[in-house]
């Protein structure tokens, strides 16, 4: 037979053949290492001794690299050093994420106790504020509100705030508009009027609530601050059933031992007027820098509803007598918890609110 490739034409078929053969068997070998996939151990040792053992596809594959011409070596070469670096790769990877998931199982304990949850707590003013309501309604009065933007008819006029009376300056006001006067309300008797508009006697009502006055701030006094008021109106109500019902309150709030006291004052809405001491709850009564060693603390404004304020409101003041008192959350809890600052209340900061979670 003619030899068709008379000037070693054949020669140069036979190695691109093996080097084809060859780079084909690396190809399909990278691809199917590419892919493996093992669970257990044992597979993967498996793999490694089907690709990299000494009898393995790999050495093998280095085996007949003896057989690649000369000048093909070096490309050849390269591609299987590269085969075997990614099978070894491989299988180290596949060790890698196996130990990672059994080692992930092995660190949960579930006997441990989870993380605390930190919880938050009443806030001392609305705790106040509870007990308050809670010892009011113990002895039947019922809750009533009423807007904090009022009108100057249920802040003051209502009240026997005369007009251009001096009295109108022992609150300082905020308006909001001028005549006719919309203002933030002052205090919440403004409440016992919108509930004398609403209802006949009896009344026994309570009405918390945020008040407003223009003032500086400071350890004693705040711009927004919180009051509760009492009103009670019916036949023969008398000054002798206010005392009992604050001396209930005070007992009820600062402990059983506690007394009370009642000094005169002057309240526009009530006739007579009084503010009232309770014995300083630090000291007994014996005096402390709290008390500024008196032995007292005042804690409200209280009086007889004034009969002007039973006719501004169609109530007949010769049937009907009532009474009336005033008293600062703020205030109450300031004594009740040995808080020095009044201002220690609006700042949020939950190293003090914190203080507060034990007891409630
Ligand atoms: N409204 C008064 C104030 O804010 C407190 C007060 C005093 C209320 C006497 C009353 C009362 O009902 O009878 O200073």
């Amino acid at each position: 037979m003619q030899d068709i490739f008379p000037h070693g034409e054949t020669q140069v078929l036979n190695t691109d053949y093996k080097k084809l053969r060859m780079i084909d068997k690396i190809k399909n070998l990278s691809g199917e290492i590419e892919a493996l996939k093992a669970t257990t151990e044992k597979e993967i040792e498996e793999l490694r001794i089907k690709y990299l053992s000494k009898k393995g596809e790999i050495s093998q594959l280095f085996g007949e690299f003896r057989n690649v011409p000369n000048e093909m070596k070096r490309e050849v070469g390269q591609l299987l050093n590269e085969l075997k670096n990614s099978a070894t790769d491989k299988i180290n990877s596949l060790k890698g994420s196996m130990q990672a998931e059994a080692s992930s199982g092995n660190d949960m304990d579930l006997t441990l106790p989870a993380s605390p949850i930190k919880l938050g707590s009443r806030h001392p003013l609305s705790v106040v504020k509870n007990e308050i309501i809670d010892i009011f309604t113990r002895l039947g009065f019922t809750i009533s509100e009423g807007p904090e933007v009022e009108d100057d008819w249920h802040v003051f006029s209502a009240l026997n705030f005369p007009e251009e009376h001096p009295a109108r300056d022992m609150q300082d006001t905020f308006f909001i508009e001028k005549n006719p006067d919309i203002l933030l309300r002052t205090h919440t008797s403004s409440v016992q009027v919108r509930v004398m508009e609403n209802e006949q006697p009896p009344i026994r009502t309570i009405s918390p609530g945020r008040v407003f006055r223009n003032e500086a701030i400071s350890a004693r006094a705040h711009c927004i601050f919180h009051q509760v008021e009492g009103l009670y109106i019916d036949e023969n109500v008398s000054f002798a059933d206010l005392k009992q019902t604050l001396l209930y309150f005070a007992q009820e709030m600062f402990g059983k031992e506690t007394q009370i006291r009642l000094r005169p004052s002057f309240f526009p809405f009530t006739e007579p007027s009084a503010e009232m001491d309770v014995t300083c709850n630090l000291c007994g009564g014996k005096g402390c820098n709290v008390c500024k060693y008196t032995g007292w603390l005042e804690i409200l404004g209280c009086g007889m509803v004034d009969p002007n304020v039973l006719k501004s409101n169609n109530i007949d003041s010769e049937k009907y007598t009532g009474f009336a008192f005033g008293m600062g959350v703020e205030r109450i809890a300031m004594l009740k918890f040995g808080v020095n600052d009044l201002r220690l209340f609006f700042e949020n900061d939950v190293r003090f609110l914190d203080q507060f979670k034990a007891a409630y």
